[in-house]
């Protein structure tokens, strides 16, 4: 069996340890090319909150599989959408003061009644999801128009 000599070994890790460099500089190069898929989306309703707990003006943040979904309760009903913004995918919240979606990241300002965008760099509107009250709780799934 022929011994590893000092010089080898240490060629060896200096390999590992820039193979490892190179992966932890190009991963999120990768990463940013090929985003993980945003329809990843539970396939039964998801429990928001109780209706109660919900008045007009309110709006409620979800888990919903992989990404949050916000709930608003508007003057005109219950709305629903995926709370990943269509610019760069930052997380969207509900400003009660503007009554309207914001995305914090480059100031996206979506439309609570539809999703819409009004205002900011986003491309298109927020997906919509459903509601549905069951039993006096409201519940949120995929399905809704784009
Ligand atoms: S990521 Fe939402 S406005 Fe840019």
């Amino acid at each position: 069996m022929s011994k590893i000599t000092r010089r080898d070994f240490l060629k060896i890790v200096n390999k590992v340890l820039a193979a490892t460099g190179l992966a932890a500089v190009f991963a999120p190069v990768v990463a940013y090319f090929y985003p993980p898929s945003l329809e990843e989306t539970p396939s039964e309703p998801v429990l928001v909150v109780a209706e109660v707990e919900l008045p007009i003006g309110k709006a409620q943040t979800v888990s919903f599989g992989r990404y949050p979904a916000l709930v608003i309760h508007t003057p005109e009903g219950l709305r629903a959408y995926s709370a990943v913004c269509t610019h760069f995918a930052c997380i969207c919240k509900w400003d009660e003061e503007q009554a309207k979606i914001v995305c914090p990241c480059h100031d996206g300002f979506f439309d609570p009644s539809d999703g819409s965008v009004i205002a900011g760099p986003p491309p298109t509107g927020l997906k919509v999801l459903q509601t549905e009250i069951k039993d006096g709780d409201i519940y949120v799934s995929a399905g809704g128009e784009a």
